[in-house]
């Protein structure tokens, strides 16, 4: 008994000696002459590396603005898509980091370990994070999104590699994530670990509205749906809804049972979830000289989507009727700054767009001012402060983007 004791005691030891020395928990980001001090929220994401994957936190000032802060120690590893070279979707995915406003607390997936982490928000320091728990597993492999209920007590995670499908949690800010019985279920894709793609792979979870369906988009021209039941437990086999090419980030449209989804095959899709015949759901648009429309965001501010194309460094602006037709509003050039991972946040009473600039390493701040009028605001480098740093970073792995505003 007593030596089992001690065995635990030095292996836990041996665990946090290693951690400490290779991959340091923390590492400071600041710049000189940043202040984080009036910070009013923040922005994550995760450097995805393969040797260690951190969460990096961006602070949100009151005029919208980001400072990068720190970096912290996920506990996994990330990965990359195959085939080589890797491109700047290192994940295939949208949604790889998650946040819940109402349980304060930051989701991400380790690709590389086939984990799940959890960290704690510091409402009075929103870019100081802390590991709740340790990574637990995420039910399958390569998990690539994940997504959180609205009162922040469950989380779901979709997988993308050789065992692929889907697996859900309830969290709890002491223990953190615990797996829910019968979450567990495949989504048969004929896949390799890590995930070849973009084409057959997962792209992004999501609950409906009212969280009785669990949504996966599939780049393989459909959406999953399994029915969730009060305990949290998922229907045995999922539903698909057809449509699209390569159906990639999702959004349900305010007020609609209907889904936008970007994608990388024509431009976008507007999945109508309510329409009689389940094969008449899509529509699918083109958007012009479309080469990697991959990612999306929405803005109630300006009451549009914004579609995101990597390829092309373009924002696409769409709006979507009460009636579901779709129009684009706007496109704008973001010059090369490659951009994927994006998610708008409101600050006071403006929309900004915070973007994961991947092509220039960097965050690429989009101010909305209503329909029809957005503009790059500011720019913040990441590569710079990452190197003197000495923390491992590198523009085809950077992944997720999530955002927190203090209530
Ligand atoms: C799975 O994919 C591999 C590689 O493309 C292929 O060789 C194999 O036949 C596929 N298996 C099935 C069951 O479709
Ligand atoms: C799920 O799918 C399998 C294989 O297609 C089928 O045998 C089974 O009856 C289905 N289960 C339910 C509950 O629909
Ligand atoms: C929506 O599109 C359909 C056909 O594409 C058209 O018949 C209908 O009038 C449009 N509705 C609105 C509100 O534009
Ligand atoms: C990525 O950056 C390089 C170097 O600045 C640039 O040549 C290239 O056009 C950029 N790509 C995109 C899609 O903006
Ligand atoms: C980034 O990753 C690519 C692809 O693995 C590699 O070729 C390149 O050398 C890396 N860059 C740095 C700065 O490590």
């Amino acid at each position: 008994m007593k030596s089992s004791v001690l065995l635990a005691v030095i292996s836990a030891l041996s665990s946090t000696a290693l951690a400490s020395c290779d991959t340091p928990p923390r590492v400071s980001l600041y710049s000189p002459g940043s202040s984080h001090a009036g910070a009013v929220g923040a922005a994550y994401f995760m450097t995805n590396e393969p040797t260690g994957n951190y969460l990096v936190s961006a602070t949100i000032g009151s005029d919208g603005k980001l400072a990068l802060y720190e970096a912290v120690y996920t506990e996994g590893n990330g990965a990359h898509g195959l085939p080589a070279p890797p491109g700047l979707d290192a994940l295939f995915s949208q949604g790889s980091v998650g946040v819940s406003s109402s349980q304060k607390f930051v989701a991400n997936v380790n690709a590389g370990s086939n984990t799940v982490s959890v960290f704690g928000i510091d409402e009075s320091n929103p870019g100081y994070l802390t590991l709740i728990g340790k990574p637990v597993s995420s039910g399958g492999e390569f998990p690539n999104s994940l997504t959180i209920n609205n009162a922040g007590n469950r989380v779901c995670v979709v997988n993308g590699g050789k065992i692929n499908g889907v697996s859900c949690y309830t969290f709890n800010a002491k223990e953190g994530l615990t797996p829910i019985k019968n979450s567990v279920r495949s989504l048969g894709l004929n896949q390799t670990t890590p995930a070849t793609g973009p084409p057959n792979t997962p792209s992004q979870i999501i609950f409906s509205p009212d969280e009785k369906q669990l949504i996966v988009s599939v780049k393989a021209g459909f959406l999953a749906v399994w029915d969730i039941d009060s305990d949290g437990s998922l229907s045995s086999n999922f539903s698909t809804v057809d449509g699209g090419v390569l159906p990639f980030s999702l959004i349900f449209v305010p007020g609609q049972n209907a889904l936008v989804a970007s994608d990388p095959g024509v431009g976008y899709d507007v999945f109508d979830l309510a329409a009689t015949t389940r094969s008449k759901a899509a529509v699918s648009t083109v958007i012009p000289n479309q080469k990697a429309a991959c990612w999306s965001a929405y803005s109630k501010e300006s009451g549009d989507f914004y579609i995101i194309d990597v390829g092309g460094s373009v924002l696409t602006e769409v709006h979507v009727s009460s009636s579901l037709n779709s129009t684009i509003v706007k496109q704008y050039s973001l010059g090369t700054d490659g951009p994927i991972d994006s998610e708008v946040a409101t600050v006071g009473k403006k929309d900004f767009m915070y973007t994961l600039a991947a092509n220039a390493t960097g965050l690429t701040v989009v101010s909305v001012n209503g329909p029809g009028k957005a503009e790059v605001y500011q720019r913040v480098d990441i590569a710079g402060p990452a190197k003197t740093a000495n923390l491992p970073i590198n523009s085809t792995s950077l992944q997720g983007l999530a955002t927190f505003i203090c209530q």
